[in-house]
């Protein structure tokens, strides 16, 4: 089966390896020439595990293809996914422009019977935005017979496991209105769930909003916990085991309840924007994801202002190593990343900052400039700090040489953002631990 993705990002190189692995024949489309270049040459533009090996494997084996121009392989096609970039536009709308911009080429372009699928996360209807936009042009272009479909497919990979929710996925939600259309993406995620077939079948209006039912969902639940963490810590009372507790009731679960420095990522914040900007377009004021992104935003600030109780006003004079800037481990995106708003509260307040990631680094640098030190590893970073703040968890920071870092530490300070350290444990070391919703 031959298809095309459209946007070569997060979302369709990895959907784009993922359908070769599979077998089928698959053309990555982006409008970033040097993105396709280097894609070309077998390097891969972001760090997901196990990406570069599937994409190069079926590159040489001719099953995965990248081009810059969508109409010069569109006649080929059975199916083309849309997934290129939905972000945030002035007003918290989803800017659909990027999305529109490949409906018209795909409009343009259409030669015989298409299903066009939307993967990108986009508000509801726009999926019927699209099909009248094509029928239209369709019929300007005196193809009144030629048929076509479109569907929806949102996408629910995470970051940093991209591949193997892909390969192997809880399940995959469809909007379609043909049968013709059921078909095709039947047969097309038949090989991703030969023993238990989890496709969800709906209509497209409400695969679109499952997609952001669910965002909100787990935002919530972040929001929620990070809520519950700071009143422990008014209370007296340890958030960790608070979590504990509540999460072993199965009609709670364990997931998604662990407080922190508030989420970030391309998807969470926009999403909730987008989903609270849809429903004020219809009348209708969604008050509880208001409130969610409230508490992140304030939740944000919170490393911040734990440095600031520990040091008081005179925070010039510091220097803070700052472990992780990604948003979240095993990825090297830092979109609306909390360690950006931590490090731009820093930079304000005169610190001097030296920030190691094991992989965004170079993101960082994108947005941060050189602003900031970038270190080699975890004690290049610490070396001379007065405090270690860890915004993000990834792995390598869970066990350090605490006996090293004492040494190279001017004062011992660490505000743990994601609570991976032991309190206790750091105190009886000599350092000064604060973590989150604890005493
Ligand atoms: N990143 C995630 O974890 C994730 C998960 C689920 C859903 N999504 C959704 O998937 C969509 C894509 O997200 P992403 O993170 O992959 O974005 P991304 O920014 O990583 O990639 C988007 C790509 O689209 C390309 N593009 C823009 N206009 C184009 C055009 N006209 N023709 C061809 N290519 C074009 C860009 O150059 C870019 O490479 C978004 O709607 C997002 O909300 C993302």
């Amino acid at each position: 089966m031959k298809i095309a993705i459209v946007g070569t990002g997060y979302v369709g190189l990895v959907s784009g390896a993922c359908f070769a692995e599979m077998g089928a024949d698959v053309t990555c489309v982006d409008i970033d020439r040097a993105k396709i270049e280097k894609l070309k040459q077998g390097i891969i533009p972001i760090y997901e595990p196990g990406l570069k090996s599937i994409v190069q494997r079926n590159y040489e084996a001719e099953r995965l293809h990248f081009t810059t121009d969508l109409s010069s392989v569109l006649h080929e096609m059975k199916i083309v996914f849309i997934a290129v970039g939905t972000p945030s536009d002035k007003n918290g709308n989803a800017d659909l422009s990027f999305v529109m911009t490949v409906s018209e080429t795909i409009a343009d372009h259409i030669t015989r019977p298409l299903l066009i699928v939307t993967k990108s996360t986009v508000p509801v209807g726009t999926s019927h935005r699209i099909r009248d936009l094509v029928r239209r042009r369709l019929d300007e272009r005196g193809l009144r017979e030629m048929t076509f479909d479109v569907a929806s497919n949102p996408e629910f990979l995470k970051e940093g496991a991209a591949i193997k929710d892909f390969l192997s996925p809880e399940r995959v939600v469809v909007g379609v209105e043909s049968e013709c259309a059921k078909e095709l993406m039947t047969k097309l995620y038949r090989p991703f769930l030969l023993n238990n077939f989890r496709v969800i079948f709906m209509d497209i209006l409400s695969a679109e909003m499952t997609k952001y039912a669910s965002n909100a969902m787990l935002a919530t639940r972040i929001s929620f916990m990070n809520d519950i963490a700071n009143l422990c810590e008014r209370v007296g009372a340890d958030v960790n085991m608070v979590r504990r507790g509540m999460g072993s009731d199965s009609r709670i679960g364990r997931s998604f309840l662990y407080p922190g420095c508030g989420y970030g990522g391309s998807c969470f914040p926009k999403d909730i924007r987008a989903l609270i900007s849809v429903a004020e377009d219809v009348g209708y004021e969604m008050k509880l994801l208001k409130a969610v992104e409230e508490v992140n935003n304030l939740q944000k600030n919170i490393l911040f202002e734990k440095l600031a109780n520990v040091f008081g006003e005179k925070l010039n004079r510091l220097t803070v190593a700052v472990w992780g800037l990604s948003f979240k481990p095993e990825t090297d995106d830092v979109r609306d990343a909390p360690s950006l708003t931590l490090i731009r509260s820093l930079l304000d307040a005169g610190v001097s900052i030296r920030a190691y990631d094991p992989a965004a680094i170079e993101e960082a640098r994108r947005v941060l400039g050189d602003a900031v030190y970038y270190a080699n590893d975890i004690y290049d970073a610490a070396c001379g700090a007065d405090a270690v703040i860890v915004p993000t968890e990834w792995k390598e920071f869970r066990l350090p040489n605490w006996e090293v870092l004492k040494k190279i530490m001017q004062r011992h300070v660490v505000i743990d953002g994601r609570n991976i350290y032991n309190g206790a444990e750091l105190s009886s070391l000599g350092f000064e631990y604060h973590g989150i919703g604890q005493k």
